[in-house]
């Protein structure tokens, strides 16, 4: 089954020099010279290189990268804060990159909000006069701005503090204040740029889940700048990482942490923590053999010591899981005329094919024999068995 999505943004081809002589540094770069070299020969920056992608509609995108690589530079293009060289940015189809000022005010003020690093609050007005501060320059009327601005205060979390200078307030609640003042225009499209970054490890990570937990309701269409990777591992459905200007991979947790697409990605990614992003279905095998519950205890033994297997998952002809049959327990019994269902355990572990690894081994640890990964119905998808676990934590290694 294939999922259509609507693309929300496409960025095509999209190139940011820095500096007057674009054509010469184009040139070079197209040559295979590096962005370092191109500075040292030219004083023209490379801040971004023909870079494609899209951005699916409620879909959060992180743009991931070392200091330097052209997050912001990527971020600030996507509203024209920075004018691109060249290429094209569609919203909604329409091109951002070639809309004149007026249609540009209209795009901004209809289409997308961003929210800054390091808050960018007016530090002597008060919660709802920052809120509503985005509002007023796009000229909505006092009363309509203190209504909108309320309830964006409320979905962050801040009912309470609208009169509070928000040079009173600590930086966590700044990040709201900045994120309600985003919210407050009903933007499709979200701007983050390392809007987290400023904040302690706790209160940054509690706004990540206040994002997340946000995200679930309002849908929006988010991207996201971050250069911490367990950020973007846990707010982006996908992720860019950047380097020098171009995009060096784009993905899901999973594929990128599974298939890095260089040495450079491989690199960035090698500290993560992989037993929390991959789960069972990335590392379940196939579950072959099984056996019908209505087959023999004699065609099971056969099954297994064929595939020099100690246990094999019994299934229904819906290949529902009914248990697992053990080869001490089933050689036995097969002397004695028993069935399969008489003799397997049925008391199993399955679990669903999202779980991630770190809850997989303390069952694992508990119980050596296999584990079923099921879907919904309690049907067979995979199997892991403790060999899986292993050789996924290894892969880094082994390359
Ligand atoms: N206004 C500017 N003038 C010249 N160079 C710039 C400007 N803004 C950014 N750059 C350069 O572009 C590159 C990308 O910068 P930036 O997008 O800020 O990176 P990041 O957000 O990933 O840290 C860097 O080499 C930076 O020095
Ligand atoms: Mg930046």
């Amino acid at each position: 089954m294939t999922i259509h999505r609507k693309k929300k943004i496409e960025v095509r081809n999209l190139v940011k020099i820095f500096g007057k002589n674009t054509q010469k540094a184009v040139s070079l770069i197209e040559q295979g010279v590096s962005k370092q070299e191109i500075f040292e020969r030219t004083k023209q920056t490379v801040g971004l290189y023909k870079v494609n992608f899209d951005v699916y509609e409620g879909e959060t995108f992180v743009l991931m990268g070392l200091s330097g690589s052209g997050k912001s530079t990527l971020l600030r293009c996507l509203n024209r804060l920075i004018d691109p060289s060249d290429g094209h940015i569609l919203v909604d189809g329409d091109d951002i990159a070639t809309m004149d000022d007026k249609e540009l005010r209209e795009a901004r003020r209809k289409k997308m909000s961003m929210v800054f690093q390091g808050f960018a609050l007016l530090p002597h007005r008060t919660v709802i006069d920052n809120v509503a501060f985005g509002l007023e320059i796009q000229g909505i009327s006092k009363e309509e701005r203190y209504v909108k601005a309320e309830e964006a205060i409320a979905k962050v979390g801040l009912k309470g503090y609208e009169s509070s200078k928000t040079s009173q307030l600590s930086g966590g609640m700044q990040q709201r204040v900045g994120l309600a003042r985003a919210l407050a225009t009903d933007p499709d499209v979200l701007l983050m740029d390392e809007a987290f970054s400023a904040l302690d490890p706790l209160i940054r990570s509690e706004m990540q889940d206040e994002l997340i937990a946000l995200q679930d309701k309002l849908k929006k269409t988010i991207v996201f700048v971050s250069h911490d990777l367990d950020e973007a591992l846990k707010l982006g459905d996908r992720i860019a990482i950047m380097k020098d200007g171009v995009i060096a991979q784009i993905g899901t947790a999973e594929e990128i942490l599974t298939n890095p697409a260089d040495d450079y990605v491989s690199e960035f990614v090698a500290g993560v923590d992989r037993t929390k992003i991959l789960t069972a279905e990335n590392i379940m095998k196939r579950p072959d053999p099984v056996v019908s519950i209505n087959a023999g205890l004699t065609v099971a033994l056969q099954l297994m010591k064929k595939h020099g297997m100690s246990s094999i998952f019994v299934v229904d002809p819906d290949k529902v899981v009914k248990g697992i049959l053990c080869v001490d327990a089933a050689a036995p019994a097969s002397k004695e005329k028993k069935e399969i269902k008489d003799v397997m355990k049925t008391d199993i572990s399955i679990i669903a094919p999202d779980i991630p690894i770190k809850e997989i081994i303390p069952i694992m640890a508990e119980d050596a024999l296999p584990i079923a990964v099921v879907n919904e119905n309690k049907k067979l998808l995979g199997v892991i068995v403790r060999g899986s676990i292993l050789s996924a934590l290894a892969i880094k290694e082994e390359d």
